[in-house]
């Protein structure tokens, strides 16, 4: 019999990050001499804070090398459970906890337990481009709603309405959101939840970014029902991407269910990990974390006026995350070429949006202010050049 050597049809329906290119094309002009300013990358600049380094290492000196429960250790689930109340004043059972390996973990094993053979979920487009590849992966099928500035950028109660089919199980929404950073407002969040209970579906809010708020006290949707799916994460807030941990607040009848999935997925989350996240919630690192947060605020906002004064549309402040999403058709229709050009003419790192969906992705960028603020000065002088 002939060898089948070709990869499942699922394969060909994910795509790769073109942001991956830019990063190597920025790391071979590295490579040659050249200075590249780095605002392709969705990862803070800050080091993990320290008291959470000394917990990792008492966690090794101390020989925590073993699996966890699937759900995570029952201290951290406790402490995560707290910081909901400490944050945001909501009482969360930490039986309603599950740590994952990461929110990406958490975002598989949430669609793992809701879709069946191509059922729908509702995204916006653009959005966070793997939420569209978990649901294909599971055999559902992505529906990328079209978001514009008008929109907010972002799904509400009458668009899920008039996207939602037969075959519909669930609506995502990522609040602030990658690539945009707006938010939607508590109260058409609620309108979001009652229009999703209404249909019979179910809500999902990505909440990685809900600590990087720029507008006051941030609000987790959580306070508006137990029957959705909260995801967050260590990643971002904590600036822990590499240490793959984050977790879903789930409701507590599906938390067996999501039990399962994770022990039969990857049987539990880096025990090293979980040890280390305990010390997130002492008050020296909350301390330090507010501080990080006000410096990208205060990178937010010099970065924001400064590329509308060079002529790239921005029609939204961005509320939280790090992402500043523009329009530079000004200067290009086709955003990947723009990118290779910013690049290659000035050595500025951004990215296409052609990595977040279909819609006018083409005349979008997307800018990173994950890094310091002379970088960002330096970032904005080599393009104001460059685009003259
Ligand atoms: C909106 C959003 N959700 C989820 C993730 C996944 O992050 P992690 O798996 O590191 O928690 C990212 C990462 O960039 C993101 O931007």
């Amino acid at each position: 019999m002939e060898p089948r050597l070709h990869p499942a049809a699922r394969v060909a329906d994910i795509a790769p990050f073109h942001v991956m290119e830019v990063q190597t094309a920025a790391r071979a002009l590295e490579a040659a001499g050249r200075d590249v300013v780095h605002m392709e990358i969705g990862e803070p600049d800050f080091p993990t804070p320290a008291p959470v380094l000394d917990a990792a290492r008492t966690a090794l000196a101390d020989g925590h090398i073993r699996y966890t429960s699937a759900l995570g250790l029952p201290e951290l689930r406790r402490a995560i459970a707290r910081h909901y109340g400490d944050a945001y004043g909501i009482d969360v059972a930490p039986e309603r906890i599950v740590v994952t390996a990461g929110s990406s973990a958490a975002l598989l094993l949430v669609m793992a337990l809701l879709l069946n053979r191509d059922e729908e979920v509702l995204l916006t487009d653009p959005g966070y481009p793997c939420n569209r590849h978990f649901v294909r992966v599971l055999e559902g099928a992505p529906v990328g709603v079209p978001v514009g500035p008008d929109e907010n950028y972002q799904l509400s109660a009458t668009s899920i309405a008039r996207h939602w089919s037969t075959r519909t199980r669930a609506a995502l929404i990522a609040s602030p959101s990658n690539p945009t950073g707006t938010m939607l407002a508590h109260d058409e969040m609620a309108r979001v939840v009652r229009a999703v209970d209404d249909l019979g579906g179910r809500l999902v809010v990505d909440e990685i970014y809900l600590g990087l708020s720029y507008g006051g006290a941030p609000r987790s949707a959580l306070a508006l029902s137990d029957a959705i799916f909260v995801v967050s994460s260590f990643s971002k807030y904590f600036n822990m991407t590499g240490w793959r941990l984050g977790w879903i607040v789930a409701p507590e009848r599906h938390v067996r269910d999501l039990e399962k999935l994770a022990q039969n997925l990857y049987i539990s989350p880096a025990t090293m990990s979980q040890r280390a996240a305990l010390a997130c919630f002492q008050p020296a690192t909350l301390t330090q974390l507010e501080e990080r947060r006000q410096a990208f605020q205060a990178r937010r906002d010099f970065l924001v006026p400064a590329l509308r004064e060079l002529g790239f549309g921005i029609p939204l402040m961005p509320g939280g995350g790090f992402f500043v999403y523009a329009d530079c058709s000004r200067f290009s229709e086709d955003s990947l070429a723009f990118c290779r050009d910013v690049l290659e003419g000035t050595g500025v790192a951004i990215t296409p949006g052609i990595d977040f969906g279909r819609h006018h992705a083409s005349r979008h960028v997307r800018f990173a202010y994950t890094i310091a603020m002379e970088k960002l000065e330096e970032g904005v002088t080599r393009l104001r050049r460059f685009l003259a």
